[in-house]
């Protein structure tokens, strides 16, 4: 199937781009937070109400064309769109053409801390009839490259050499940096975007009301993401998408040997590319 046969791209889309479980929920509030802020107020905001995957369209919901999904046909410019796809399924006509101002923000996280939270995801959707997915096994699916939407280190590595490529296609953040610093990248994404903070915006103190209504303590406790319904149309409830929201939690859950041959592989995949996670 061919993403160019279900999806009709506009030169002005903003896509948050991740491999699952880097961060996706967190960007999809930043990002929405960010380009929507003067519509919204910080004390009544929609992700006070909606999760954010209610509030980005999921760009495979569309392809696959789930029946509970709105069209992002019938949506107003600017879209924003959330996809877990590698950047090289898109059209050329995004991705490498320089007259289209579409713009991808990506976001990825330390591979041991990502094999960790997907066992826990995992686990959590897993049929109650079955036994638990034993860290062992995620552990082997996923250093042999058996991940949804393809092998880890070659999703990160397609988005980075984008954006070295199309600096101004492509913005590679770190789940570890924004952790770290995450004013810096509320800023970063909205100069990225061409909707920069103004003095004023910054003496009201905006970005520090995003980040702190996008952190993890925040949306976590939400009433809306406490929720654990699923259902057979949905079977990911809001709560699930809410864990720990840690930098370095595999230290409580790997082995030395995983750690190592982990990064072993991590360090031959990025060699010679000018990216690395530390
Ligand atoms: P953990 O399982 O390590 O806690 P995704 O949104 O891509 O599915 O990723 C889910 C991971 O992001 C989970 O990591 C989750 O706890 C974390 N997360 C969700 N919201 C977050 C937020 N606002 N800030 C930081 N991390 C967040």
């Amino acid at each position: 199937m061919l993403i160019d046969d279900h999806f009709n791209p506009r030169p002005t889309d903003i896509i948050v781009a991740t491999s699952p479980k880097c961060g996706t929920t967190w960007l999809r509030a930043l990002v929405f937070s960010i380009i929507n802020r003067n519509s919204f107020d910080f004390n009544d905001h929609p992700l006070s109400k909606a999760n954010p995957r209610d509030l980005v369209h999921f760009l495979e919901a569309h392809i696959r064309g789930d029946r509970s999904t709105v069209s992002i046909d019938g949506l107003l410019s600017p879209r924003l769109l959330s996809t877990h796809l590698p950047y090289s399924l898109f059209p050329k006509c995004m991705t490498d053409d320089a007259s289209s101002a579409c713009r991808f923000v990506y976001i990825c996280r330390d591979p041991k801390d990502v094999l960790v939270s997907k066992w826990h995801f995992a686990n959590k959707l897993r049929p109650k009839e079955l036994p638990p997915l034993p860290l062992e096994e995620a552990f082997e699916l996923f250093s042999n490259g058996v991940s949804h939407y393809g092998p880890f280190w070659d999703h990160v590595l397609g988005y980075w050499k984008a954006s070295l490529e199309w600096p101004k296609k492509v913005l590679c953040l770190k789940y570890e940096d924004v952790k770290k610093e995450p004013s810096g990248c509320v800023r970063k994404v909205a100069e990225y975007l061409g909707v920069p903070f103004s003095p004023e915006e910054e003496k009201k103190g905006i970005v520090e009301e995003i980040v702190k209504l996008c952190s993890f303590e925040s949306l976590s406790n939400q009433d809306v993401n406490k929720s654990d319904t699923r259902s057979r149309q949905n079977p990911m409830s809001n709560s699930d998408f809410f864990r720990k929201g840690e930098v370095g939690d595999w230290v409580n859950h790997l082995s030395p040997q995983m750690s190592e041959i982990l990064d072993k592989i991590t360090e031959q995949k990025f060699q010679g590319t000018g990216f690395s996670f530390h």
